[in-house]
């Protein structure tokens, strides 16, 4: 059984039979008889990763050094990776490790007289999420281990990409992306969050390739083909990163700066200019900002996802690069997260809520302060918006922000209104009951407590019964707040946001459709992205093709070059036939690989017959240049698709 114990006492809780699921309330767990019971703070939380094979309640990696070459001819990383152990069961006599298509060359565990020695080494067949399980013999613990290992071309976790696909053209890129469990296909290791370890690497690539990691970055690293990096502190597996290419440094202040190719490092400092002023804004409310260097990489756009918070250097999507700051929302989420996800970290991914959601509350507290409750409003209605979109009937067991065991096959695929927007409107809803002094005090408080471990939501409960709900009582009852973590759907004591920009749009946009007048431009040409945003997503499900063009000669949204409007606009155009899009569409989903911005498009596109055919000749283009995350998603839909008959065309 793959399943850890955090917290005290294995004994007493295996006496009580306590081995519930952490995400289950504490109400419904089994009675302990009395006599053999621990106090309830010192019971055992049986914490399981179903998405790791690691056994970490018999051992547990502490420090990993890495040795690597990067060959991009080959597509391919190798070397080796050098664990210290910390073996808690002295009866345990193998190391499990998560792998996926790598090819492992030799074994070794350094003996007690500093000689390293052949071990037996098994790997087993792989499971399609979770890969390929690796059972190592050590029957003699060593404290030291050695894997030499060469990764796949394919591996889930990197993404090589040749020149052409880089801003430059020059030179060849490459970059991890290792949430959820993509780490295993880069490096063999316990791929699980509960395991947090601080690492080491040195690594070799050709001379005019720059290398950074999730780690020391120097910004006046040499380029020289070799890099040395350290990270001193604790991390789990999915925040291990690296990235190569030709790319340069652009300082912002003396703690923070940018990294991108040299033609977009100007454009990246500029959008991001704010990023000092975020950094102290999160410190006044949060506390010291515990990683040194706080900066980011921008990558070439068929980065999957919008941001990844890789400690000391976030990894962002170009896309929010749009010349007017709108966008830097994703800035602070990612910096947000050097609190809530790095520094207090989820034990499994069923907890996703805890990064994410407490994230995305931290994120919006931080665009509040410095842009106004307005604009953080209005972001957290689009994200409302949404959630309210997504939650239905099917998806039911994906809605209480505690997952149950069993139910998230894919952890990629976690329901992201419920971990980010629901999880943020959680934390806003204690923020509103308790008062924000008590509660912003109560988070700070949270994050020095657990300040570089792995938990679980049963603990973030714990925690808050104890030091806000039984600290100010008569706020918010024990029923109240596990309906939030429990139960499907929103919970009737969500507090209601509303933004005045916002029902002015409605109001331009029910004009529109009932009289055919637009807004005029004057009042337009004030709108940020989010209000265009809103513009296009209060429209009826589909519009008449007149009404796109009409639309469309006014404010130019087909070709536009804003993903967020880009992922509105063509899912509407799809649905109603506007067919004049398609050219745009099919530029717009070979030139962008972030999964949420182009995902709603195919999805459009693969209901109709004439739509799917399309979906499929604009992906065969794409793919090459999409990393396997969006691939995975794409072809999933389309297969989807084809293997559901397809609605009748639109009339
Ligand atoms: N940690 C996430 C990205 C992630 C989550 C990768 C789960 C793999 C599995 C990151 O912090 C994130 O939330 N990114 C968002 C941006 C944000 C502004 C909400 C994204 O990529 O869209
Ligand atoms: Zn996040």
């Amino acid at each position: 059984m793959r399943h850890s114990l955090l917290m005290l006492s294995l004994a007493a809780a295996l006496a009580a039979g306590c081995n519930q699921d952490a995400n289950t309330p504490a109400a419904n767990a089994p009675a302990a008889p009395s006599s053999t019971a621990a106090p309830a703070a010192a019971q055992a939380i049986a914490v399981t990763d179903e998405h790791s094979y690691a056994q970490p309640d018999k051992v547990r990696t502490t420090d990993l050094a890495l040795d690597l070459a990067v060959d991009f001819a080959k597509k391919t990383i190798s070397g080796t990776a050098t664990y210290t152990l910390d073996w808690l069961d002295q009866n345990a006599n193998q190391l499990v490790l998560d792998t996926r298509e790598l090819t492992i060359q030799k074994v070794e565990g350094q003996g007690a007289d500093g000689q390293w020695k052949p071990l037996q080494f098994a790997l087993a067949e792989a499971d399609k999420i979770l890969g390929s399980k690796l059972t190592i013999e050590t029957p003699e613990r060593p404290q030291h281990v050695r894997i030499a290992y060469t990764t796949s071309p394919n591996a889930s976790g990197l993404q090589w990409l040749e020149p052409s696909m880089t801003e430059g053209k020059q030179q060849p890129f490459m970059f991890s992306q290792s949430q959820q469990i993509h780490a295993r296909s880069w490096v063999p290791l316990q791929d699980t969050p509960i395991v947090r370890f601080t690492y080491t690497a040195h690594v070799t690539a050709p001379k005019d390739a720059m290398v950074l990691m999730s780690a020391d970055n120097d910004p006046k690293a040499a380029r020289d083909g070799d890099y040395s990096f350290r990270m001193p502190q604790k991390i789990p597996s999915y925040l291990l990163a690296i990235a190569a290419g030709d790319l340069v440094f652009q300082p912002i202040t003396d703690r923070a700066g940018v990294w991108a190719e040299p033609s977009m490092a100007p454009k990246a400092a500029k959008e991001f200019a704010d990023t000092g002023k975020m950094i102290d804004t999160a410190e006044k409310l949060y506390g010291p900002y515990r990683w040194g260097r706080y900066d980011i990489l921008v990558l070439p756009p068929s980065f999957p996802y919008g941001g990844m918070e890789n400690p000391r250097l976030t990894f962002a999507t170009p896309t929010v690069i749009t010349g007017d700051q709108s966008l830097v929302s994703l800035v602070a989420h990612e910096l947000a997260h050097s609190w809530s996800g790095n520094l207090v970290t989820f034990s499994t991914a069923k907890d996703a809520w805890l990064n994410e959601g407490v994230t995305s509350y931290v994120e919006n507290r931080i665009i509040e302060a410095l842009y106004g409750k307005p604009r953080a409003d209005e972001e957290s209605i689009i994200k409302r918006n949404e959630l309210k979109a997504e939650f239905n009937d099917a998806n039911k067991d994906l809605q209480p922000l505690a997952v149950k065991a069993g139910v998230l096959s894919d952890p990629d695929n976690n329901l992201s209104s419920t971990v980010y927007t629901k999880g943020a409107w959680f934390m806003e809803f204690l923020e509103k009951r308790f008062g924000r002094e008590q509660f912003d005090a109560f988070l700070r408080d949270y994050f020095d407590h657990f300040a570089f471990q792995s938990i679980s939501t049963r603990q973030f409960a714990d925690y808050a019964k104890a030091n806000l709900l039984d600290k100010y009582p008569g706020k918010v009852t024990q029923a109240e707040f596990d309906a939030w973590l429990y139960e499907p759907g929103v919970p009737s004591t969500a507090p209601q946001t509303s933004s005045s920009a916002f029902d002015d749009i409605d109001a331009a946009r029910t004009a529109w459709l009932e009289k055919g007048t637009l807004p005029d431009a004057a009042v337009t040409s004030k709108w940020n992205t989010h209000e265009w945003v809103h513009f296009i997503e209060g429209m009826p499900e589909t519009l008449k093709p007149e009404q796109l063009a009409a639309l469309d000669a006014a404010y130019h949204f087909t070709g536009t070059p804003n993903g967020e409007i880009a992922q509105r606009w063509y899912p509407l155009a799809v649905r109603s036939g506007y067919t004049q899009a398609n050219g745009e569409i099919a530029k717009f989903l070979q030139r962008v690989g972030r999964r949420k911005l182009i995902m709603p498009t195919y999805n459009a596109l693969v209901k109709t017959p004439d739509g799917l055919k399309l979906a499929e000749e604009v992906f065969a283009k794409a793919k090459p240049g999409y990393h396997p995350i969006t691939t995975g998603s794409v072809e999933d839909v389309i297969e989807k698709a084809k293997a559901a008959p397809a609605e009748a065309p639109k009339q």
